[in-house]
């Protein structure tokens, strides 16, 4: 009998379906004993976001975190597997997964335990994966796998669902595709539960990400990791610019904020749509450099 903890935090739910969906497909569930528990902020984060949602972003980048209610699981159990589900705000791991990573307490209860991450998320993860990458190699855990499902609507038309979606609250935005991780792809995870099991079941986890990754579970685009790299900096910069206003709460730090807003909707819509291009063409011009970067990404070896 295997012991697996799964916990997540979630706004609209999202998250939590996909890792149902990864669940059902575990062959055999007398085989395992799963506890779920959910990563509660002591202060929610609103859903809709309205303007909060540009507020976010210095906490966010800087991976400052927000008080945490406390656990609804048993910290002295020994689970051999830790499935987290989370998302990414603003290239990062969002406040609450950031916040449940860099807990004092977590930190210790991670230590040695296998974890797999499932990410819930536009299509921007990559920094975030390194960050996480980092927590969890500080608090001693053992990454075994990642998974990220996103939403493969074009880059572009995502971005104004997200917003609509994130903001207003708008799944379905008139005739635009629906926001988020679609429908099929969130049954198609079952597969990756199958690989997860037989693997943990197997002893094999050390196998595990190579196997996940065949499977379709991590799908680097090039262009898009390249453009993060670069945006991460100037996000990190641009939060410090509005951290020193004062943090969250603080309404000093409002003409800062919306200066990010105008910045971000500028690059996204105006600029992105180039720098994708050339960087589309450089993963081209600098094949085998481009191979090793998108093996990195995907948790193998380079
Ligand atoms: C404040 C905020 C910032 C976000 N930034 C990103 C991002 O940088 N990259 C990305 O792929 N998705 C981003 N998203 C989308 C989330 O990763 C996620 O898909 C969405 O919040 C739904 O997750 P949930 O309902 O499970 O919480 C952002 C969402 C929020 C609320």
């Amino acid at each position: 009998m295997k012991k697996i903890l799964v916990i997540y935090y979630t706004q609209t739910g999202q998250i939590r379906t996909i890792l149902d969906s990864i669940i059902s497909g575990f062959t055999d569930m007398s085989m395992v004993e799963i506890d779920y528990a959910e990563i509660k902020p002591s202060k929610p984060y609103p859903y809709p976001w309205k303007e909060a949602f540009y507020n976010s972003f210095p906490e966010s980048v800087k991976g400052i975190p927000c008080q945490l209610e406390s656990w609804d699981f048993d910290l002295n159990k020994e689970y051999d597997l830790v499935l987290l589900g989370m998302q990414v705000w603003y290239l990062s791991p969002s406040i609450p997964a950031s916040s449940f990573l860099q807990h004092p307490e977590i930190k210790i209860f991670l230590r040695g335990k296998n974890v797999v991450t499932v990410n819930g998320v536009r299509n921007m993860w990559y920094t975030s994966y390194l960050l996480c990458k980092k927590y969890l190699g500080d608090a001693g855990a053992h990454y075994q796998g990642n998974i990220v499902m996103y939403d493969r609507t074009d880059n572009y038309i995502a971005g104004i669902t997200v917003i609509a979606w994130m903001v207003h609250g708008k799944k379905k935005l008139a005739l635009f595709p629906q926001s988020g991780v679609s429908d099929e792809d969130i049954l198609n995870a079952k597969t990756y539960g199958q690989i997860i099991y037989s693997n943990l079941i197997e002893n094999t986890l050390s196998k595990l990400q190579e196997a996940l990754v065949f499977a379709g579970a991590v799908k680097v685009k090039f262009h898009l990791m390249k453009i993060e790299i670069v945006a991460r900096k100037i996000f990190v910069k641009f939060a410090d610019f509005v951290l020193k206003k004062g943090s969250y709460e603080s309404p000093l730090r409002k003409t800062r904020v919306a200066l990010f807003k105008y910045y971000l909707l500028f690059v996204f819509f105006i600029l992105s749509p180039f720098v994708s291009i050339f960087q589309m063409l450089r993963r081209w011009v600098f094949y085998s450099s481009a191979n090793k970067q998108i093996r990195i990404f995907q948790g193998l070896k380079p």
